[in-house]
């Protein structure tokens, strides 16, 4: 007698190809992670630190079986247009298919939290530069990419804001929901 055998139920992120920038280390990374877990193909980004941006995507590829690679690493300064639009042409030419997520989370903090009578100005201008600039150039282009997945089902994007940008977190957002009037969603 055969037994019978449990079908596999897809991921609910199976095969969605999802960049998260700053997943070299911190919060990125976890996310990562997470999304892998969940089925995603993984562009994990960085700026400067390849070594551990490697290390995330070997993670992440040597826990699944498949023949070509779940993750792949990019790097990208997101405060820059033109490589913020490679990273985005990166990820549709290796996966082969158009974005379904942005997770924002490449952020600078400085770690000894100076007040503002201590922070240079040189300091804001970069912080805003990644943490504000950043996340708006991505989305941004996301807004011009993502693949509506069906009829009803809206794409993902996420924030991760520090103490020095304003509050603002997305978490299931309608980028390109049906209407298809992405300026007015992510405004
Ligand atoms: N950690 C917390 O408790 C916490 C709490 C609330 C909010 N946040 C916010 O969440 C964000 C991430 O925090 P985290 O703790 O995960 O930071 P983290 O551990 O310092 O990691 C920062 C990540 O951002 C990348 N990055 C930095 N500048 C970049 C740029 N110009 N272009 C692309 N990537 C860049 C880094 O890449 P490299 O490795 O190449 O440098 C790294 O992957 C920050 O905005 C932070 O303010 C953090």
């Amino acid at each position: 007698m055969t037994t019978p055998t449990t079908p596999t139920l897809p991921l609910p992120l199976q095969d969605r190809v999802a960049i998260v920038t700053g997943s070299s280390r911190g919060i990125g990374k976890a996310i990562a992670i997470h999304l892998a877990s969940l089925g995603a193909r993984l562009v994990i980004n960085y700026t400067s630190n390849k070594e551990q941006a490697d290390l995330v995507a070997n993670d992440i590829n040597s826990s699944c079986a498949d023949s070509t690679p779940r993750a792949i690493v990019a790097q990208a300064n997101v405060s820059d247009p033109a490589q913020v639009k490679f990273l985005f042409d990166e990820a549709e030419r290796v996966f082969g298919s158009q974005l379904h997520v942005l997770v924002n989370c490449a952020g600078v903090l400085d770690p000894k939290y100076p007040s503002i009578s201590n922070t240079s100005l040189e300091d804001f201008d970069h912080i805003f530069s990644v943490n504000t600039r950043g996340a708006f150039l991505c989305c941004k282009e996301a807004a011009n990419r993502l693949k509506t997945w069906w009829w009803w089902s809206n794409n993902i994007v996420i924030i991760i804001y520090g103490w020095w940008t304003e509050a603002w977190v997305w978490g299931i957002c309608s980028i390109k929901g049906c209407s298809g009037d992405n300026d007015k969603d992510i405004s």
